[in-house]
């Protein structure tokens, strides 16, 4: 479409001039969307579409996420799923009333601690990444209905139903699909009913090419007569229970009706005069989120600037001891006492940022986990211990609101697709720890807190967020990226607060990363200028160049105007779309 490639080309040329320069803060790639009533960002134009047309027939922001989740299936099956899992965050418009759906996949009863080990004791590479065995029971569907339930008002099937449309009538492939398309081909080409949709003629979809999913629109077919029962009892579990015999899995009928979503409370925070909304456990995104901004709630970052060397420095000294702290001291909440107000607590954060020294890097391996228990032992110890997701979020004319984060885990999750049915299935047991201290796709390490047990959640990163201002809702955020979710949301929610900068360009500006271990600052290219990166060596900390990081989706509301402001990543495919 020329349209669409010369908006491409504008946008690269703006990202261009903004990278090249090296300096944040010259303006947005393009400007934030702004609507009245309600406002879908997502990381698909048509899958926004989809959402803000729900809304526009009365739907709530649920019964918008449902319809925007299940044409993401269909439009970036590479991270929307039906076989995969993740966390819907919802606050109520009238009641202000948070609540957290659990969707995230659980072990199979079968699943052991040392199930990816090989003779050796040794982590049996790519065993908990592609293929059956990799796979976890998928929560997605269950999940969605259950959010339906409580706060949808619109039918179920007329939510389902864009998604049919689309499987069946096929869409083109957009930029990000082919790009996750083109880097795993190799791997789906093992699986052959991964590659007759994916690499029909042996060779995967380009960008615009027409992505028709006839099986998936069947399946799809069976959710919207027959609800969630049609997945986890009815002939969808039978074909995954088939499929998984057929190749060696270990995911049966019996796990997938045991399946339950969990409705939390969610986890609440401040940052000076803004309230913060996340997810508990099992997702470690909330807990990490708080404890890096209250270790940075005392600093001046507003003083030291976004990007330069001092408040990087912060950034990473504050998140290497949140990540030392998650890697021994979180996992699933229903086999493990994570001690969730005693690390987002206040005088916690006091206590464990007080061997911060400025203008020097302490070493990760002088890092362990910290004692949020102080005078009380902890259990947890570490004895020796790109991807895809997809995010998105919904504001409704109640100012009802969602975060949503989905994911198969890596790109197409373990590969595999379920004969007959279009299910791309999750890779989602890499999340847990194989073995103490063995990095997992994201290198992230764990120990016992998050060892693999039957029907236990592997601990995440995913990190959908809601900050209220004066007690309304104010932001939204979330994004992909495994390990660097966090510290997008932790970046982006500074960029606003603390920079001053507008909706689209805190989305848009350079970011960085770090997590404990491995030991060192990841930045996307040309996000430092020279002299900051020399200045961040110069006092000991390692810098790496990597891949651009996330696809984020924010809306800010503007309550005193009655506007909503939705921005997406320039770095995906993603558009808002308001009315
Ligand atoms: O739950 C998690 O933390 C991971 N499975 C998320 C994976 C992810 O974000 C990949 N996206 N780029």
């Amino acid at each position: 479409m020329p349209h669409r490639r010369r908006r491409a080309a504008i946008l690269v040329a703006l990202l261009a001039v903004l990278s090249a320069s090296g300096l944040p803060g010259l303006g947005a790639s393009r400007p934030a969307v702004t609507a009245r009533s309600g406002m879908v960002v997502s990381s698909d134009p048509i899958a926004s579409q989809v959402g803000v047309e729900v809304l526009q027939r009365g739907g709530t922001a649920v019964d918008a996420a449902v319809a925007v989740s299940f044409a993401l299936a269909v439009v970036l099956p590479s991270a929307g799923n039906l076989g995969g899992g993740g966390f819907l965050l919802h606050r109520d418009g009238q009641t202000g009333a948070a609540t957290l759906i659990d969707f995230r996949e659980t072990a199979p009863a079968r699943a052991t601690r040392d199930m990816f080990l090989g003779a050796d004791g040794e982590p049996v590479r790519d065993r908990s990444r592609d293929g059956y065995l990799a796979v976890a029971v998928p929560g997605t569907v269950a999940g969605l209905e259950a959010a339906h339930q409580r706060y949808g008002l619109l039918p179920w099937r007329r939510l389902v139903g864009p998604a049919i449309g689309l499987a069946r009538r096929g869409v083109p492939v957009s930029r990000t699909l082919a790009r996750d398309l083109e880097r795993e081909a190799a791997r789906l080409a093992r699986f052959p009913a991964s590659a007759a949709i994916f690499l029909p003629n042996g060779k995967p979809l380009g960008e615009g090419d027409q992505l028709r999913q006839p099986d998936l629109a069947r399946t799809l077919g069976q959710i919207a007569r027959h609800g969630a029962a049609a997945f986890y009892g009815g002939p969808i579990a039978d074909a995954i229970d088939a499929d998984m015999r057929a190749h060696g899995g270990i995911v049966t009928k019996a796990d997938l009706a045991a399946y339950r979503p969990r409705v939390r409370r969610p986890i609440t925070g401040t940052y000076g005069e803004y309230e913060i909304l996340v997810a508990p456990p099992p997702s470690s995104g909330g807990i990490v989120l708080l404890e890096i901004l209250n270790i940075l709630e005392p600093y001046d970052l507003a003083g030291t600037g976004t990007l330069s060397s001092k408040t990087i420095h912060l950034m990473t000294e504050a998140e290497r001891r949140a990540y030392a702290d998650r890697a021994a001291l979180l996992g699933d909440p229903d086999f493990f006492p994570v001690p969730v107000d005693a690390l987002i607590s206040k005088q916690y954060a006091l206590r464990r940022g007080a061997d911060i020294v400025p203008g020097r890097a302490t070493p990760s391996s002088a890092v362990g986990p910290g004692n949020p228990l102080a005078d009380r032992p902890t259990r947890a110890a570490l004895s020796a211990e790109s991807p895809d997701t997809t995010h998105f979020a919904v504001v409704d004319r109640w100012r009802n609101i969602v975060a949503f984060t989905t994911t198969l885990n890596d790109r197409f999750g373990c590969k595999a697709v379920v004969g007959g049915t279009g299910i791309v299935l999750n890779d989602e047991m890499d999340d847990f720890s194989t073995k103490p201290g063995a990095p997992n796709l994201y290198n992230l390490v764990g120990g016992e807190a998050n060892a693999i047990a039957p029907g236990k959640r592997p601990l995440s990163s995913m990190c959908p967020t809601i900050v209220l201002k004066d007690a309304r809702p104010y932001l939204v955020l979330g994004t992909p990226g495994g390990a660097t979710i966090i510290t997008s949301v932790a970046q982006v929610f500074l960029n606003l607060v603390e920079h001053g900068m507008a909706l689209q360009e805190a989305v848009d500006a350079p970011r960085v990363h770090h997590q404990w271990l491995p030991d060192r600052i990841d930045v996307e290219e040309r996000a430092l200028p020279e002299d900051v990166r020399s200045a961040l060596e110069a006092m000991g900390h390692k810098v790496a160049v990597r891949e651009p990081i996330g696809d984020f989706q924010a809306i800010r509301i503007d309550a005193a105007r009655g506007l909503l402001e939705g921005a997406s990543d320039p770095r995906g495919s993603g558009e808002p779309r308001g009315y």
